[in-house]
C-alpha cells in the first residue's frame, strides 16, 4: 500500500515525524514522504532532528507569501506528484494550506485522505483564520479521521461523520515530544550541548517563553501582544525569551517594540530539542501557538493562550492553560499575577496531558493496515 504523506510546515513536519518513522517500519505499506516546503528553514530544521530526508520536495515557499499565491501553486506542484507517485492513500496533518490543499488535491484524484489531528473546532470561522476553514474543509474530505481527544471526535460526529471513521488515536505531537524528552534525558551529550546552548539561563530568576504568529493578530493585535510583553519585561524582574517566527509580519513589530529591552532576549526560531528544553527550563509560556497548547502540559509549565479562542479546550478544562486575548492589559495582569502569586501559580502547574499517550502513530499505522486488507 502506498501511502503519500504530505507536510509542509514545523508543525506538521514534527507531528507527522512520528508517524513517518512508524510507516517505515512497517511491513505492507510504503511511505512516500513528500515536503510541499510551505515552511523552509523551519521545517528542514525539524527533518534534520528527527532524520527525515523527504523522498520529494516541492519548494514552494515565497518570502511574504499570499494565502491564494500559496494555494495556487501548491495545487500545481502537486498534480505531477499524484499522476507519478499513484498514492493508494494520503495522509494529511492538521489545518495549514498545504494539508487543505493536499486534501482537495487528493479528492480531485479520488484517493482516500487520512487526517491527521482531525476534529479541531473553535466554532469561529475567523479564529484561528484560516485554519478553521482549512479543517473543515479536511473533515469534508477525509476518509479515514485521526482524532486526538474524545472532543474532537465529538465534534466530527455532532458534522455527521460516521463513528466507524472516527479513530480516537491521540495526537502524534505527544509521540514527537516523549521522544525528544526521553533524548534529553538519556543522551549526555545532548543534554551538554543544550545547557551550553542556553548558558545564559539565569536559575534564580523566572523565565517566561513567548511565541507568537497567528494570521488574524497582526496589525493591531499583535502590536498589543508586543506591547504587553515590553511592560511586564519594564515591571518584573523576570527574563523573557523569545523564538522569533520568520514570517515578516510577526519580526517587523517584534523587533521593533521588544528589541531595545534588556531582560527580552530574541531568538532565532529554535530546533525542536532545543525548544523542548527551553519550555522545561520556563515557568511560564505566553503563545498563540496550537502545538506549545499540546506539548507545555507535560511539562507542568502553566500557558496563557493569546487567543480570544481555542479549539485546545482540554488543556484550559484540566485547569493547565487560559485564554487571555491578544490584549494588553488581560496579558499583563494574568502574566504579573502568575509571576508573583505562588498558589495562583501551583494551581495551573500540574503535569496533566491530555492531548495522547505516545501511541498516536502506532494506532494510525494500525488502522492504515486494517483497511487496507478489508479493501
Ligand atoms: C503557517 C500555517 C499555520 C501554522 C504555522 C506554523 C497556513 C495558512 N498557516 O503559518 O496554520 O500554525 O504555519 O508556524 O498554512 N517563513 C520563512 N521561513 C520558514 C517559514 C516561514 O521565511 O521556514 C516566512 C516566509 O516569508 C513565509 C512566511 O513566513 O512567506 C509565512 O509562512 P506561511 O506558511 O504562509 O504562514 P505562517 O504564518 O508561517
Ligand atoms: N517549536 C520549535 N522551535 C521554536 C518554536 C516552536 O521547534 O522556536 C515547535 C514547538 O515545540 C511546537 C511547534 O514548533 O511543536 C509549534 O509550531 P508553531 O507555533 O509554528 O505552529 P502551530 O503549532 O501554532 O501550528
Amino acid at each position: 500500500m502506498r501511502v503519500l504523506i504530505l507536510f509542509g510546515t514545523r508543525p506538521e513536519a514534527i507531528k507527522m515525524a512520528p508517524v513517518i518513522s512508524v510507516l517505515r517500519n512497517t511491513p505492507g505499506i510504503t511511505p512516500i514522504v513528500c515536503f510541499t516546503g510551505q515552511h523552509r528553514a523551519m521545517a528542514l530544521s525539524v527533518m534534520e532532528v528527527f532524520g527525515i530526508t523527504p523522498d520529494i520536495d516541492l519548494n514552494v515557499m515565497k518570502p511574504g507569501q499570499t494565502l491564494e499565491g500559496l494555494t495556487a501553486d501548491l495545487m500545481m506542484a502537486l498534480q505531477p506528484v499524484f499522476e507519478e507517485q499513484k498514492p493508494d492513500m494520503v495522509l494529511v496533518q492538521g489545518d495549514t494550506t498545504t494539508a487543505m490543499v493536499g486534501a482537495l488535491a487528493a479528492f480531485y484524484r479520488h484517493v482516500p485522505v487520512g487526517h491527521v489531528e482531525a476534529g479541531l473546532r473553535t466554532g469561529d470561522m475567523g479564529q484561528p483564520w484560516p485554519e478553521e476553514a482549512n479543517r473543515r474543509i479536511i473533515g469534508i474530505m477525509a476518509k479515514r479521521h485521526y482524532t486526538p481527544t474524545r472532543l474532537a471526535s465529538e465534534n466530527l460526529r455532532r458534522e455527521g461523520v460516521s463513528d466507524s471513521d472516527i479513530i480516537e488515536t491521540g495526537n502524534p505531537v505527544v509521540d514527537a515530544l516523549l521522544f525528544m524528552r526521553n533524548r534529553l534525558q538519556t543522551e549526555a551529550a545532548l543534554r551538554e550541548k543544550m545547557a551550553s546552548v542556553f548558558d545564559w539561563i539565569n536559575p534564580v530568576k523566572k523565565l517566561v517563553l513567548v511565541t507568537g504568529h497567528r494570521r488574524e493578530s497582526f496589525g493591531k493585535g499583535f502590536e498589543e501582544i508586543c506591547l504587553a510583553i515590553r511592560e511586564i519585561a519594564d515591571s518584573t524582574d523576570a527574563d523573557v525569551v523569545y523564538p522569533v517566527h520568520l514570517n515578516p509580519n510577526v519580526r517587523e513589530p517584534v523587533k521593533r517594540i521588544l528589541g531595545s529591552a534588556s531582560n527580552v532576549r530574541l531568538l532565532e526560531p529554535l530546533a525542536y530539542d532545543e525548544f523542548i528544553y527551553l519550555m522545561d527550563k520556563s515557568d511560564l509560556i505566553l503563545t498563540d501557538s496550537g502545538g506549545i497548547q499540546e506539548e507545555a502540559p507535560s511539562f507542568g509549565t502553566p500557558v496563557l493562550i493569546m487567543r480570544e479562542t481555542s479549539e485546545r479546550r482540554e488543556a484550559i478544562d484540566a485547569g493547565v492553560a487560559r485564554l487571555v486575548g491578544a490584549n494588553a492589559e488581560r496579558i499583563v495582569e494574568e502574566t504579573r499575577k502568575l509571576l508573583l502569586d505562588e498558589a495562583a501559580y501551583s494551581a495551573m502547574s500540574r503535569v496533566h496531558n491530555p492531548f495522547g499517550d505516545g501511541t498516536a502513530s502506532l494506532k494510525i499505522a494500525e488502522d492504515i493496515l486494517k483497511n487496507a486488507s478489508a479493501s
